[in-house]
This record gives C-alpha cells, structure tokens and sequence, in this order.
C-alpha cells in the first residue's frame, strides 16, 4: 500500500524552496493546492507524482519526533475508524543549524477528482450520494478525542471511495481535552503579535468544532461559500439535520462563515506584513511560503 518516497528528489526540491523563500519568487514552484495553512508542492520523480506539504521548519530533532508519533498515531486511528486515508510518509532533512525540515508526502491523487471541484461538476444525483457517504464517514470516524478537518477540499473521490487528504495537522486530544499537535508551532507561521494572543485565546475555540460532528458539519457547510457553492446549503442541511439531534439552521451556517472568513482575512494580511517587515526591514528571509489572497 505505502510508497518508497522519491529521496533526492525531494532533497532537489526543498532547495528550489529555500530559493523562493530567498527571494520571495515561488513562481518556479509547481503548485498543486493551497490550504489556508499550506502551499502544496507538485514533484514529478521517477517513481511518479508527489504532492509534497512544507510543514513549519522544527527547531530540535525531539520537536520533530514527536511530530512524527503524532501523526502516525493519527494516520493510525482514522483507518481504525474506517477513514480512507491517502498513503502519507514523513520525509525530513537535517540542515546545518540542527533544525529540521519536513514534508508530508503523499501520491498525487487527479485534481480532477477533489471533491469541491466535482461538487460544481457533477449532477445532483451524485452530489446526494457524495454527501450521504461524506455524512458516514465523518459521523463514524470524529470523537471528543480524535478530530477531522472535513472541507471539501480535503477529500477526493477515487475509485468509488471517499479518500481523505488533510493530514498534516493531526486532530487529537488527550481524555482531558488537551490538543497533543504542537500548536506552539503549528502556529509559528503567524505573525508575533498574533502568536500568543491566538496562541492562549482562540486556539481552544479554533479546534473545538473539529472534534463533534455538528461542528464539522457546520464548519463543511460554511465552507461552501468560499468554495462559490453555497446553493448547495439548503439541500445539506436537510440531508444533514435528519441526523442531527441539534439541528442546524441556514443563518448559523452564513454568521459562521462571515466569522471565520473574517478571522482568515486578518491572519492573511498579518502574514503579509509579518513578511513585509522581514524582507524589507530586517533584511531577513521569511520563512514561510503564503498562499496568494483568496476572495472571500
Ligand atoms: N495527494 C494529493 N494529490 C493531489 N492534490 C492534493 C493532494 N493533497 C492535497 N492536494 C491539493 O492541495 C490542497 C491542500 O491540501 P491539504 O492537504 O488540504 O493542505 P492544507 O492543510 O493546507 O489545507 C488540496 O485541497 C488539494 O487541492
Ligand atoms: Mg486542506
């Protein structure tokens, strides 16, 4: 099932990285997908394509094998629960400072075959069916201590089966409720005058939705606005509330969204000037690739 990852390869392509951050010029990178956290790099080896997910730079080996166990034990606990999971390996490299440079790597899946493309492709029929499965899934795989992050940019629909993408932020909690993700780090990619503020604030309230599936769902169905896909609402919400003891409304799905669009924008704008102020004040190279701004 697994794949050997395409080592010099990869190797090859971290140096064009460290290029781009160099000179805040990605356009020779092969971009496959953006994320609202990541950029997702295309690399065509021997062995095939690759989508490769740059993870925040790790300070000390400990810090990255302790990534390493998390995210396996993620991978781990969503096949358990019956998840497709597309085949992740962890490819790092040491540079000379001790610290450590990761990558998710996964086999490139058909664009064409990502769910909030065919959502605006396909007919109703199947757009029920998607949903029906989708609804499945998440209901048999989220628990209070293992969460998912199910936009419809995080699946694709291959061979007749729902597979998951989205891996790189393992969801989990300990039976307290404590996030087991570094979010120290995970979160190193915002601006410092955001960091601790989010850091101590937000992040208990950012991750809360991701693990009850009325929070999942909420958080697909206001997705479907950024996605252009929001006729789609109406229709979901009753597939969906027929499931729900709590059933959701069509208003809480749009102040949803106009909330976390709003948190977004922020978050983007910071980190332009955060890089900005790297660049041009401090002479310093910014150390993370950003997604170009999305309409919202
Ligand atoms: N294995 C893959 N094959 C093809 N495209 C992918 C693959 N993984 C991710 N992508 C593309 O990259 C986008 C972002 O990937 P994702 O893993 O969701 O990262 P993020 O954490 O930044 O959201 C996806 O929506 C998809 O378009
Ligand atoms: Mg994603």
């Amino acid at each position: 099932m697994s794949f050997t990852v395409p080592h010099s390869e990869l190797a090859q392509l971290e140096d064009q990285v460290q290029a781009a951050l160099r000179t805040t010029d990605g356009s020779a990178l092969d971009v496959l997908g953006y994320g609202e956290v990541t950029l997702v790099l295309r690399l065509r080896a021997e062995a095939g394509a690759f989508a490769c997910k740059r993870l925040p730079v790790f300070p000390d080996r400990g810090r990255f094998e302790r990534y390493e166990e998390g995210l396996r034990a993620y991978l781990n606990r969503l096949a358990d629960s019956g998840l497709h999971v597309a085949d992740t390996e962890l490819w790092h490299t040491r540079q000379p400072s001790g610290r450590i440079t990761a990558y998710c790597v996964q086999r490139e899946l058909p664009p064409h075959r990502l769910c909030s493309r065919l959502l605006h492709t396909e007919d109703d029929v199947w757009i029920k069916d998607f949903f029906a499965r989708f609804l499945d899934r998440v209901e048999s795989a989220v628990e209070p201590t293992l969460g998912l992050d199910a936009q419809a940019a995080n699946w694709m629909d291959v061979g007749g089966e729902l597979v998951y993408l989205d891996v790189t932020t393992p969801l989990m909690r300990d039976t307290r409720g404590r996030e087991q993700l570094d979010v120290r780090l995970f979160f190193s990619s915002l601006p410092w005058v955001l960091r601790d503020a989010v850091r101590v604030s937000m992040s208990k309230s950012i991750f809360d939705k991701f693990y009850e599936t009325r929070g999942v769902l909420l958080d697909f169905l206001g997705n479907l606005y950024k996605e252009r896909l929001h006729e789609l609402v109406p229709a979901f919400l009753e597939q969906a509330n027929a499931r729900l003891s709590r059933p959701i409304t069509a208003e809480e799905v749009a102040a949803y969204y106009r909330d976390d669009a709003r948190m977004w924008e922020l978050i983007q704008r910071l980190r332009q000037a955060d890089r900005f102020w790297h660049h041009r004040i401090r002479r310093r190279t910014y150390p993370f690739l950003l997604p170009p701004r999305v309409e919202r």
